[in-house]
């Protein structure tokens, strides 16, 4: 793959015309089976619906600097990459690419920040953790919304297929932009959130109170299954899950340790309710976790694979973040053109 700045313009990036799709990860540790399943596969299954922009978000990895090291920042960026194309994105079709490497996102981060009451960015419950957490809390974090926002409407995405814990960020993307169009004049469509029926909020392992989480991770063996976890480490992970002391395995009723590892296995066997009620009845959680276990591994192991070869070759990485960042930028700079136009900077 050779880069081609010069020949990409926002109009000849992608061959057909369809709605558009921007989603992203921040690259802060190992991706897990929850963004697998709340954003990657469901950006890979509906790819061909749409024309992708896939991102990687090391700008808002850096709104709790603590957390980061330049080179594991550097690392964990193209790792996410890697991973994004292990997964099943198509890298000739979709843009794939670093929030970095175009500027465009800060720039008018600013300018959607300077539409943006306070009052909607203390709302954030994202916010509200993380602060709650940290040790000092950055303004980055409390502005991460405007940020976010930038991401989504430099491209004037139509979708935004996420987790369900992005919800309230989708949300206040299209209240921006509504107040953007309102202030300045029609520049930007209204995305919508994209979410799965089940599996839109995987749960940890070992506390299914609370969300799985790249950063619990890192510090809870058995909380979270990694994308590139060997067959041993999530054997243990998921034979010590929490469930309950009965052993009655029903979606409806179950207690949330056993309704996660339900939905796990629906999820990832793509079989109905009904099917994997009457195929578990009367076997006890023993034997759902050692399904879900060849589950889990049948599904990692072409990811693993896959993951391996295309991260023995540095070049090729290179090569498809350069290549993503040029389209992306093409697509970037006739918006940032259009919002200065409007604004009068
Ligand atoms: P994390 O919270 O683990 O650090 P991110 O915030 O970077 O992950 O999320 C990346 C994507 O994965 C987002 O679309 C997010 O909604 C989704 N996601 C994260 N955790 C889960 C989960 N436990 N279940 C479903 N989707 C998730
Ligand atoms: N905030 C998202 C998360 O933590 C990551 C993200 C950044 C994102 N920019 C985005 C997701 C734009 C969708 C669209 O998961």
């Amino acid at each position: 793959m050779t880069v081609l700045e010069n020949t990409y313009t926002a109009d000849n990036i992608f061959k057909t015309d369809k709605k558009r799709v921007l989603s992203g990860i921040q690259p802060t540790g190992i991706l897990h089976i929850g963004n697998y399943i709340g954003a990657i596969s469901v950006w890979v299954q509906k790819q061909h619906e749409f024309n992708n922009l896939f991102m990687i978000a090391n700008l808002h990895a850096l709104t709790i600097p603590e957390a980061v090291k330049a080179d594991v920042l550097r690392h964990n960026s193209r790792m996410v990459a890697a991973l994004y194309v292990a997964c099943g994105i198509d890298p000739d079709s979709a843009v794939i690419f670093l929030q970095s490497d175009v500027p465009g996102h800060a720039y008018l981060s600013w300018i959607l920040g300077c539409c943006t009451p306070m009052g909607w960015l203390e709302r954030m419950t994202q916010f509200k953790t993380k602060s709650e957490q940290a040790e000092s809390v950055s303004s980055g974090l409390f502005t991460y919304p405007a940020l976010q926002a930038a991401d989504i409407l430099i491209y004037k995405a139509n979708f935004v297929p996420v987790g369900e814990d992005q919800s309230q960020h989708v949300e206040i993307t299209r209240d921006i932009a509504q107040r953007f169009n309102h202030l300045f004049g029609e520049c930007f469509p209204l995305p919508q959130g994209l979410y799965r029926e089940a599996g839109a909020r995987v749960m940890g392992l070992d506390d299914p109170t609370a969300k799985m989480s790249k950063s619990v991770a890192e510090t809870r063996k058995g909380h979270a299954i990694s994308l590139l976890d060997e067959p041993s480490v999530i054997k243990k992970a998921i034979m010590s899950a929490v469930t309950d002391p009965g052993s009655e395995v029903r979606f409806e009723h179950a207690s949330p340790g056993v309704k996660n590892l339900l939905v796990l296995y629906e999820v990832l066997s793509g079989e109905s309710r009904p099917a994997i009620e009457e195929k578990f009845a009367g076997k006890g959680y023993g034997f759902l976790k050692r399904e879900l276990l060849d589950q889990v591994v049948r599904t990692l192991e072409p990811i693993q694979k896959r993951y391996r070869e295309i991260t023995e070759d540095e070049r090729y990485l290179d090569d498809l973040l350069a290549n993503g960042a040029a389209k992306a930028r093409a697509i970037a700079d006739q918006t940032v053109a259009e919002v200065r136009r409007l604004t009068g900077v």
